[in-house]
């Protein structure tokens, strides 16, 4: 993805609050974390990665596991994504520091009800990152991503969660839900956070 594209990118993040990017990951690498997002998702809960768990049944159903970085397309996805930190920061100065990633896979009949990953003034989660994973993906089986005007009922985006495609959104200004997915749906939802207590810190390891 070249400069042009980020620029534009960030462009449209800054402009709408959300943006979309394609062809960012390498197919081999959407594969490899498509491949460990089913490994993670066929662990039981409770065994292996020890946070893999389904949250708040009525919000969401998806299962939930961070990303360590342990393995090489782990690690590939976290130096891409400082990468993109660094795009951004170029030209938001949004001061984005600790990135969290995890899986998350919504088994047939998942969802997310309508929320914004973080909100104002906490300056918790500054940036939001969707990356999907799935190679192939029939919009009849659900499971997009909708995005809202503000705090209205209007849709600004439904997105298809399709591997190769990539949704940024600012986090405390984004209303957006996971529509009920027929199908199993794998992705990794990650977050920038800035650094309150030391902002002058440099980038720490993710
Ligand atoms: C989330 C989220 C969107 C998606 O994990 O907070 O909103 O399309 N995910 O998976
Ligand atoms: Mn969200």
């Amino acid at each position: 993805v070249g400069d042009n594209r980020l620029a534009a990118l960030a462009d449209d993040l800054a402009t709408h609050g959300w943006a979309t990017l394609d062809g960012w990951l390498a197919p081999g690498l959407i594969a490899a974390l498509h491949a460990e997002a089913g490994a993670f998702a066929d662990t039981p809960a409770g065994v292996g990665r020890e946070d893999g768990h389904m949250l708040d049944a009525s919000v969401r159903r998806a299962r939930l596991g961070w990303l360590d970085g342990a393995t090489s397309a782990q690690a590939d996805f976290l130096a891409a994504a400082d990468a993109l930190r660094a795009a951004l920061n170029a030209r938001l100065f949004l001061g984005l520091f600790e990135f969290e990633a995890g899986f998350a896979v919504y088994p047939p009949g998942g969802f997310y009800a309508r929320h914004r990953d973080s909100f104002r003034g906490a300056k918790n989660r500054v940036v939001s990152l969707v990356v999907y994973l799935d190679p192939a993906w029939d919009p009849a089986w659900g499971g997009a991503l909708v995005i809202y005007d503000g705090d209205t009922a209007t849709v600004a985006a439904a997105v298809t969660p399709r591997a190769g495609t990539v949704v940024l959104m600012l986090s405390e200004e984004i209303d957006h839900e996971v529509r009920v997915t027929a199908h199993e749906r794998r992705a990794i939802a990650a977050w920038w956070r800035v650094n309150q207590s030391a902002p002058e810190r440099v980038d720490p390891a993710a």
